[in-house]
This record gives C-alpha cells, sequence and structure tokens, in this order.
C-alpha cells in the first residue's frame, strides 16, 4: 500500500461503508461524500448493483479513492477489478484468497478477527488489515492490545462503529481510519437527502479530527 494512500485513508479518518439498492444514487451519494470531506468510499458487493455503482462512480472521475467491500471469493477481486476498484477489502481472509488478493493491482485491506489471523496475513505482506467485527471481536481494547506485541501491523476497523466510540479506536496508534456504514443511512441514500448526508459526513469528520 503506498503512503500516499495510508496519508489519504488517515486525512479521511472515516471510510463510508456503502451499499447501493439503487445505481442511480452512486454518483450522487459519492458526490455528497466528497463535499463533506470523505473521499475514501467503500462499496461492498452485497447488491446485484454493486459493480455498476463502481464503474459508475469511476467514470465520473470524481476526486476520491473508490474501492470494493465484503470480497468473499477469487471471481468478486476479478470483477471488482474489472469494475475499475482501486482497493479492495475482505471482511475474512481464508487462505485460499490470498494468492487472487497478492495478485491485485492496488491496495488490499484484508479482514481479520483474531491475533493468529492477523500475523498469517503480516507473513503474506498485508501490514494493513481491516479488523472485523469489530466490536464484537475485542473492540478498541482488542487493537490496543495488538499494538504492544505486533506494532507494525495497522488497522481499519469496521464492525459495530459510530460516532460514540469512533474516537477510542481512532485515538490509537495502530488505527489508520474506521470504517462504518452509519455514515451512510440507507433512508437518507433512499430518500435522496444529499445535502444532508453532505453535512453528517463534514460534521462526523470535523468531530473525530479535532483533539
Ligand atoms: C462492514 O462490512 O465493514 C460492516 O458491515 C460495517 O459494519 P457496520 O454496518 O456495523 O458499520
Amino acid at each position: 500500500i503506498s503512503p500516499a494512500t495510508i496519508e489519504r485513508m488517515e486525512a479521511c479518518c472515516i471510510i463510508p461503508v456503502i451499499t447501493i439498492h439503487n445505481v442511480k444514487h452512486a454518483v450522487p451519494l459519492a458526490k455528497a461524500l466528497i463535499a463533506g470531506g470523505v473521499d475514501v468510499l467503500e462499496v461492498t458487493l452485497r447488491t446485484d448493483c454493486a459493480l455498476d455503482a463502481i464503474q459508475e462512480m469511476k467514470q465520473a472521475k470524481l476526486d476520491a479513492l473508490i474501492g470494493a467491500g465484503t470480497i468473499t471469493t477469487e471471481a468478486q477481486v476479478n470483477s471488482a477489478a474489472n469494475a475499475g476498484a482501486e482497493f479492495l477489502v475482505t471482511p475474512g481472509t481464508p487462505a485460499s484468497l490470498l494468492p487472487a488478493l497478492m495478485a491485485f493491482d492496488g491496495a488490499v485491506f484484508p479482514g481479520c478477527s483474531t491475533v493468529s489471523e492477523s500475523l498469517a496475513l503480516r507473513s503474506a505482506g498485508f501490514s494493513v488489515q481491516k479488523f472485523f467485527p469489530a466490536e464484537p471481536a475485542g473492540g478498541s481494547k482488542f487493537l490496543k492490545a495488538l499494538g504492544g506485541p505486533v506494532p507494525d501491523v495497522h488497522f481499519m476497523p469496521t464492525g459495530g462503529i459510530s460516532m460514540g466510540n469512533a474516537r477510542q479506536y481512532l485515538d490509537l496508534p495502530n488505527v489508520i481510519a474506521v470504517g462504518g456504514s452509519w455514515i451512510v443511512p440507507n433512508e437518507l441514500i433512499e430518500n435522496g437527502e444529499w445535502d444532508v448526508i453532505a453535512l453528517l459526513a463534514k460534521e462526523s469528520r470535523e468531530e473525530l479530527q479535532s483533539d
């Protein structure tokens, strides 16, 4: 992962975990988030139109990093790459998925939720990992404890994170950004409340960046 990508994620600090149900929402949603200063966008492959959404966001030439999340198969790695995803995120990372992830031409944040999984990913060359599901798997206390013996692995925790607990994670030296769906409420997307989403992104980011 390039230092520029890490820096961008650190500056963004909240990575929205986006689930698009209607491809028409993709570009307006991305524009709203970018207007709010949130410019690293993870689109989950949980809906039929997810790949089209990624493609449309890419074609709109937005000033953002657009990635694909919920990658669980080699076929999804390939289809995400073909859609133009600049980074990939997995919820968990079986050994069988590693070759495809290692061959991907872009940043990869492989998911893990235990110390052994994290160490296995580090051995495979992945120094920035997704910690998922963050809250049920031990939360910020887990990552703080892991930072002692394994200080060289950094994390993007997601799963159960919101404004109430994001700060606990972002204060840790081994966390580069937090991810979550709370910043992109489905109801606001369905109603096309782009200004509200932009404001939510802006206010959330400002609150989390201030000390
Ligand atoms: C993910 O895929 O990272 C999670 O579904 C996001 O979790 P959240 O919905 O609890 O934020």
